[in-house]
């Protein structure tokens, strides 16, 4: 029998400061089950470095998204490490963010769609004008072509009118738009109930399982309710 095809979510992590975001992202991908082919731009590894204190080598890729994944938002180590999947097979891919030979930069290449999270202002102009300049750009340039789903969590505040306009053309070119803006509702006593409702809703839009927030039902008063009891 045919072996079932690999058909990831393609990650894009740009040079926007929320590293704790993607992190979020790629774990609960990976606990649902999901493949995930990575792309980690140039100016991702300063913020990343910067937020967790992770050096992202290509060499050591394996180690060093073990060591960034088993962080919390609050950058402090082994959180998350017993929880982690395997990663020594084939479950996820890194590219070199300038290897535009790669797998994602064709269409042809099999892919669910993609989540640049975080999102810089630069990474959108990119995606907007179509310029391709690294594989992250090339990847959700492509990702748009094939009409496959691409969540844009952009990072930046306050936001200028050359970028409001670049976003509004991601919209009209089929991406969904969604600012790291989180929402308070779900009970935040913690940074990474912050983080996690971000990352839970860039999910939502990719129609991805998962539980990382606590869903709105229909009554007020919870949120406080809920910061107490994580507290
Ligand atoms: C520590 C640090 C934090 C940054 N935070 C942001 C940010 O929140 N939003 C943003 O749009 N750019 C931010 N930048 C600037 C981007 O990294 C810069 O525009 C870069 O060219 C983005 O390249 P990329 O899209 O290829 O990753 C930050 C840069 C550094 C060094």
């Amino acid at each position: 029998m045919e072996e079932p095809q690999r058909e990831p979510w393609i990650v894009g992590v740009s040079g926007a400061s929320g590293t704790p975001y993607a992190a979020a992202v790629l774990r609960a991908l990976l606990a649902a089950g999901e493949s995930v082919d990575l792309v980690v731009s140039r100016a991702a590894r300063l913020t990343l470095l910067d937020e967790t204190g992770v050096s992202f080598r290509d060499g050591h890729w394996r180690d060093d998204l073990r060591s960034w994944l088993a962080r919390g938002a609050d950058g402090k180590p082994d959180t998350y490490l017993a929880a982690l999947p395997d990663l020594s097979g084939d479950v996820v891919r890194c590219w070199r963010p300038g290897d535009l030979a790669a797998g994602p930069s064709s269409g042809s290449y099999r892919a669910r769609g993609m989540l640049v999270v975080p999102a810089s202002t630069a990474a959108v102009a990119g995606v907007a004008l179509g310029l391709s300049k690294d594989l992250l750009q090339r990847a959700a340039s492509v990702t748009l072509k094939e009409r496959r789903p691409l969540v844009v969590v952009v990072r930046e505040t306050p936001l200028a009118g050359q970028t409001l306009r670049q976003l509004v053309a991601l919209d009209e070119a089929g991406a969904v738009v969604l600012p790291a803006s989180p929402a308070f509702y779900a009970g935040a006593s913690h940074i990474q109930d912050v983080v996690d409702f971000v990352a839970g809703r860039a999910l939502d839009a990719a129609g991805v399982a998962h539980d990382l927030y606590r869903r709105w039902r229909g009554e007020l008063g919870g949120g406080a309710a809920r910061s107490a009891h994580h507290s």
